[in-house]
């Protein structure tokens, strides 16, 4: 059964969103960071997730689009973060920040757009957790499903048998029904957070 990763990006009640969530069947909370830098907008300042983090009482995981993600591990330490994810674009030692990520004893992911070929996440593959393939270009929430995915998905999916495959961007029950078979967690924003009933969404997402 695929798992299901709310995130509150779009949510303009962020506090209440989290409450709300954390009543529901939703498997994950997930956390768009972003510097300005690495994507246009900033968002979830640190401030702002260390008021937001401890309201979250399911698991939570954090997608990094920012060019310098040592900063944001450094002050990220709360128990029931599951995943932290950087992006294999940026300019950076990447093994060096999966280290940082595992010594921390959280999970690592390696996010991948959807202009960039696979080849570039082939020698992480091994030494991660999950591999996170946007669906449409990082940088807000509320963008259309890219079609292109599909066929990345059935490559990754004959890379590494074992490994957690997530997908991010676009999800809604139309476009989850195409991508189902290949993924292990879909990470689902404004289709969740626009909905009357989060729970009733949640649910009908997973079946
Ligand atoms: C896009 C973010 C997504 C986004 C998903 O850069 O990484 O997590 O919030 O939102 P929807 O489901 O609205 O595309
Ligand atoms: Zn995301």
């Amino acid at each position: 059964m695929v798992q299901i990763s709310t995130s509150i990006l779009s949510s303009q009640n962020r506090p209440l969103a989290i409450k709300k969530l954390n009543e529901t069947n939703t498997n994950y909370i997930h956390i768009d960071v972003m510097d300005g830098v690495f994507v246009p907008k900033k968002e979830f300042p640190i401030e702002e997730l260390k008021t937001l983090l401890p309201l979250i009482k399911k698991k939570i995981d954090i997608h990094l689009m920012v060019e310098k993600p040592e900063n944001y591990i450094k002050q990220l330490n709360y128990d029931n973060i599951e995943y932290i994810t950087i992006h294999c674009e940026i300019d950076s030692d990447i093994e060096m920040l999966i280290n940082i990520i595992k010594n921390k004893g959280y999970k690592v992911g390696i996010a991948i757009s959807p202009k960039t070929k696979i080849a570039k996440i082939k020698k992480f593959i091994n030494i991660i957790d999950m591999i996170l393939i946007m669906s449409v270009n990082p940088g807000e929430g509320g963008q259309k499903f890219l079609k292109s995915t599909t066929k990345k998905l059935k490559k990754i999916n004959k890379l590494n048998k074992n490994i957690t495959i997530s997908i991010d961007g676009g999800i809604n029950l139309e476009t989850i029904k195409k991508v189902k078979k290949y993924i292990n967690i879909a990470v689902v924003g404004s289709y969740i957070i626009n909905s009357n009933n989060y729970n009733e969404t949640i649910n009908n997402l997973k079946n």
